[in-house]
């Protein structure tokens, strides 16, 4: 397996950005992983075809939809139906509950769409409430590197 994840980017305000920056900070202080961040504007199916690990790392807009600059990305994969079968990510949503109705949606709708195409998700994925007390940063940094160590368990038991 290559040490490499890609974390892509869906975010209105820079928030998922800020928490992505901050995932590749300390996954990269803590593992020999490289972190490439990659936001979702302009990028179509085809960034699958990377090698190593993907976290989809993206907010929520509208009413449950994927930020605007996803819209592109989301359509792209679902017109195109490419076989993600290959594919292993994990999930770091940010929404808020107060939208108590589609909390976290378009993190969902995409981890929806990911799964249909054959895609595997690894480990729990993680939904940030902007109305709880943990920053987004902090609870995506914790979530990260429980996420990875996860993998890496379950790489020395294969
Ligand atoms: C106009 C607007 C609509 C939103 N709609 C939702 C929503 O439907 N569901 C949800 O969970 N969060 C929703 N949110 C909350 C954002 O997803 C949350 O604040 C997030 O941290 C923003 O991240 P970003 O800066 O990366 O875009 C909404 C926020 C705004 C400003």
């Amino acid at each position: 397996l290559s040490h490499k994840i890609t974390i892509l980017i869906g975010t209105m305000t820079g928030t998922a950005e800020m928490v992505a920056e901050d995932m590749k900070e300390a996954v990269e202080a803590d593992s020999d992983y490289q972190v490439i961040l990659k936001p979702m504007d302009d990028l179509d199916a085809g960034v699958f075809d990377d090698d190593g690990l993907f976290i989809i790392c993206t907010s929520t807009y509208g009413q449950g939809d994927v930020p605007d600059n996803a819209r592109q990305f989301l359509e792209d994969l679902q017109d195109k139906k490419p076989d993600l079968s290959a594919v292993r990510f994990g999930l770091f949503g940010l929404g808020d509950d107060t939208y108590a109705d589609t909390f976290n949606h378009g993190g969902l709708t995409l981890e929806k769409v990911l799964r249909e195409l054959g895609a595997v998700r690894l480990g729990e994925p993680c939904f940030h409430n902007a109305s709880g007390s943990q920053t987004a940063e902090d609870q995506g940094v914790e979530w990260v590197r429980g996420w990875l160590n996860e993998i890496k368990n379950q790489e020395q038991n294969t």
